[in-house]
């Protein structure tokens, strides 16, 4: 039998916290969907878990790590005071506190964090990119020379498809101009425009530290989307039941690659997140063009893990049940070596 551990749940306040703060009303919500899952799943793994949210205050986590000595920490935060920026900012002040923690450290996160430099580093190692620029707030929006249209625009540094729709398709320089000057002032972010790579749309979840484990793919079809338009999975696309119904987009287990392919994208993968320094777990989007050149769209490190979302649903093909998942990931958490 495994040891029973303490296990301290860090997960995002969207208001100001108190270290005893009575999360029981967000906890049923839909939006609070992986932090429940992954309490129910360490209480039925036996572990002794407790939750803290923080908004605007990490002493919160010093005070907590007094009163309650986890063994480790479960990191689900994913920004600070509503600021998706400084996710890594936590991990590296828990880093420093010398804590074990779930999930990629604060060098992973940055760099997959960049959509610009992250596809730097992985382009000099040789791994297929989409070619881009970055278009930084405050620089005069040019003519895109470097890059053939149709173009995708988007914020450099955010997740979860924020600031992505079919606006972001860009097929002139009128287009594209008005997405970025958008991408701009609307959303407060700098803009990178990268040439828009047909193709099927892959999602590769892979967990470890050194010896890596990559899961089976799934991929999200577009099944009522005409030929010619752009297949993006935009923030509708992702969030909006109604609009995945009427587009008939589907979150499914990849069909139809043959197995040298499959192999070729395993080892891509484990090259990405070998070369992003990323750890714990993550999950990284691809795109296959029809010539099977498999292009890197983005890495994901500390992906959605609540139990339906494609992460889990790859691990539990594998046959990993859910509370394992969430063990494998505490146990791989407190044998990272960092600082
Ligand atoms: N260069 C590209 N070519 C084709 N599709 C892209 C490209 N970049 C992004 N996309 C589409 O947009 C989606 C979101 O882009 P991504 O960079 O993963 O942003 P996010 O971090 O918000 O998930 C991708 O899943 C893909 O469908
Ligand atoms: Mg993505």
């Amino acid at each position: 039998m495994k040891k029973k551990l303490k296990v301290l749940v860090l997960c995002d306040g969207n208001r100001p916290t108190k270290i005893d703060e009575d999360l029981s009303k967000e906890m049923k919500t839909e939006d609070w969907k992986t932090e429940a899952n992954v309490m129910a799943a360490l209480g039925e793994l036996g572990h002794t878990a407790e939750q803290l949210a923080i908004f605007d205050d990490v002493d919160l986590v010093r005070q907590k790590m007094d009163s309650f000595a986890p063994n480790v920490l479960f990191n689900l935060v994913e920004q600070f005071k509503n600021n998706p920026g400084f996710d890594q900012n936590i991990v590296s002040l828990l880093e420093m506190q010398g804590v074990p923690f779930t999930g990629c450290g604060a060098t992973g996160l940055t760099l997959c964090k960049h959509k610009g430099i992250s596809k730097k580093i992985l382009g000099h190692h040789g791994i297929a990119t989409p070619n881009f620029v970055v278009i930084p707030r405050g620089q005069r929006i040019g003519r895109p020379r470097q890059l053939k249209f149709p173009i995708l625009v988007k914020p450099v540094k955010e997740e979860a498809s924020y600031g992505i729709s079919q606006a972001s398709f860009a097929q002139n320089e009128e287009q594209f101009r008005e997405r970025i000057a958008f991408i701009h002032e609307k959303h407060n972010s700098d803009a990178i425009a990268e040439e828009y790579i047909e193709g099927r749309e892959l999602y590769v979840s892979l967990m470890g530290n050194i010896r890596l484990n990559v899961f089976p793919i799934r991929e999200l079809v577009f099944r009522e989307v005409p030929p010619n338009e752009p297949k993006i999975a935009t923030y509708k696309a992702k969030w909006d039941e109604e609009y995945r119904k009427r587009w008939g987009l589907e979150n499914q287990f990849a069909e139809n690659l043959d197995s040298a392919l499959v192999a070729e994208i395993g080892q891509m993968c484990k090259d990405i997140y070998r070369l992003l320094t990323i750890d714990g777990y993550a999950r990284i989007d691809l795109r296959l063009a029809p010539d099977n050149k498999i292009y890197f769209i983005e890495a994901n490190p500390n992906p959605h893990l609540a139990a339906d979302e494609d992460f889990a649903q790859s691990a539990g093909k594998a046959g990993l049940k859910y509370p394992q998942l969430i063990d494998a990931i505490i146990r791989l958490g407190m044998n990272m070596a960092r600082g």
